[in-house]
């Protein structure tokens, strides 16, 4: 079975309540249960993480060598900002899938660089919490 681990980074806990106009109503639970379902139909373990600090993301990611087969990660603002994430994502094995929720590249000037992108198999952007339904879908055309 495939093991997919969907690491979600700072304040996307708050996910429902903020700035719906740009990420939506749902709640990162709903999307997490969602996630799950797709995975259980695509027959993959769908593991999913969420955490407001760059060293737990970072310890997150090395955990996953050996225990999962693909990262689905959404950096969260460390995207433009993490140059320790982008090292921790290049240091494994594990193929990691960028999402976001926002299309990074129709915002602010500071949102179009992503850091971590050039370490990541792609970057889905801009389709709501589709992204990462896209990303597991990817991850069912790579293998
Ligand atoms: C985000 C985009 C980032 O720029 C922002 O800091 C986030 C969410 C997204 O999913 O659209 O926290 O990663």
């Amino acid at each position: 079975m495939t093991r997919v681990l969907i690491l979600h980074g700072p304040n996307l806990n708050r996910l429902g309540k903020r700035e719906p106009a740009i990420y939506g109503s749902e709640t990162l639970d709903e999307i997490n249960q969602r996630l799950k379902k797709i995975g259980d139909q695509l027959t993959f373990s769908v593991v999913t993480k969420q955490s407001n600090f760059e060293g737990e993301l970072i310890t997150e990611i090395h955990e996953a060598e050996g225990n999962f087969d693909y990262i689905v990660c959404n950096p969260g603002a460390y995207t433009h900002t993490s140059y320790a994430i982008r090292d921790a994502i290049a240091s494994v094995e594990v193929p990691v899938i960028e999402v976001h929720l926002s299309n990074i590249h129709a915002r602010e000037e500071f949102r179009k660089q992503s850091v971590t992108a050039p370490v990541c198999v792609g970057q889905i952007s801009g389709f709501g919490s589709y992204s990462y339904d896209l990303a597991l879908r990817a991850i069912r055309e790579l293998i």
